[in-house]
């Protein structure tokens, strides 16, 4: 819930509103008040720099759009009933299947069918946007060090 005070991104906005970075989650349906906001992939992505550690950055519906960093080999999972969204913004994603491997480039997105075993790996630094069911856990089927629970919102 942390909204990040130190935000310091005022002025960039095309439009020279200094406010136009704070996308925040809209609140109060048809309330008729705050306009929704764009949100800015880049500033959210400055605001953190682990690996493997998704942040929450809009809700869709009763999906939720994230973004992660990845770097490296991940673990090899699967998810019972959720299908996964991957839109690679920035690097190479190699996402690994049982019966082989898939380049994803930046600009290109892949889906994940539910239930298929896959393991996500950076070629280097890789920045995602991750879009699927709220409470998809990042680790799906499995438990390590890496699993969150409860991913912050930015
Ligand atoms: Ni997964």
């Amino acid at each position: 819930m942390t909204a990040g005070p130190g935000r310091s991104a005022g002025g960039r906005g095309r439009d020279g509103d200094p406010d136009r970075s704070g996308a925040e989650r809209p609140s109060g349906r048809g309330s008729g008040g705050a306009l929704p906001r764009p949100i800015r992939l880049a500033d959210k992505l400055a605001l953190f720099t682990e690996h493997w550690s998704p942040r929450i950055v809009a809700d869709v519906n009763d999906h939720q759009v994230k973004l992660s960093k990845f770097e490296g080999e991940f673990v090899w999972h699967s998810h019972e009933s959720e299908d996964e969204l991957f839109l690679v913004l920035k690097g190479v994603l190699r996402m690994r299947f049982r019966a082989g491997d898939v380049v994803v480039g930046e600009g290109e997105m892949i889906v994940v069918p539910r239930g298929v075993e896959h393991l996500p790996v950076g070629e280097g630094e890789v920045h995602v946007m991750l879009v699927e069911p709220r409470g998809t856990l990042n680790t799906g089927d499995v438990r390590d060090a890496r699993t969150v629970q409860e991913p912050e919102r930015i």
